[in-house]
């Protein structure tokens, strides 16, 4: 699919693809959408301040992280709810460690909550990793993006809080 442009939201994005998808009769499982763009540095941070995930943590190692995340789902994400809505996009963002501090924004991950039926079985989540300038990350050749079964593999541990683990509660914004 043609990617669309920088500044257009998250949730425009997501409405584009379900037009797209019913327009093209096809279900939504075939699709992937596309990128949230840039636009997550408005989003707002969950997180007071970058934290760093250690060396030897099962997940995310040796970065530094903000978590930021969309008007739709903020509210839900900061208050635990079990589910948060259809279009909540979370980033987390990554800065490599410069002894001890965070350095250069190497990365981001994406999770977006996507319409049901896109990956019923796992919480209907699009997972990604990107660089920079917005551009999926590839490993073995494949793009990193959608129902990424290692990203499922481990998220599924908190299927009961959306498979979210929310942020480590030392620097979790309170609202
Ligand atoms: C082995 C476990 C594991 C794997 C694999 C994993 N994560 Fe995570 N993820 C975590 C943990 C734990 C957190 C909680 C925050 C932290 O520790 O930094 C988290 C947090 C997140 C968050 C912030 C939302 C939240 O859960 O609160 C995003 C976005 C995210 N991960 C994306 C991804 C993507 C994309 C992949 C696949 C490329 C992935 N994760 C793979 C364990 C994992």
């Amino acid at each position: 699919m043609e990617r669309l442009p920088k500044i257009v939201t998250a949730l425009g994005a997501f409405a584009v693809v379900l037009m797209v998808v019913l327009a093209a009769g096809c279900s939504p499982k075939q699709t992937e959408v596309s990128s949230p763009g840039t636009d997550f540095r408005d989003f707002s941070l969950a997180t007071s301040r970058p934290y760093h995930t250690p060396e030897d943590a099962v997940a995310h190692r040796d970065t530094w992280h903000n978590i930021r995340v969309n008007d739709v789902g903020i509210d839900s994400y900061l208050g635990r709810n079990a589910t948060v809505p259809v279009g909540t996009v979370v980033i987390k963002e990554d800065f490599a460690n410069a002894d001890g501090a965070p350095g250069d924004f190497q990365k981001y991950l994406v999770m977006a909550k996507m319409a049901p039926g896109y990956d019923p079985d796992n919480g209907d989540w699009y997972y990604s990793v990107r660089m920079p300038d917005d551009q999926p990350v590839e490993m073995n050749g494949m793009k990193m993006e959608g129902r990424i079964p290692m990203c499922v593999g481990c998220h599924t541990r908190v299927a009961a809080t959306d498979y979210l683990f929310g942020p480590p509660d030392s620097v979790r914004v309170e609202r």
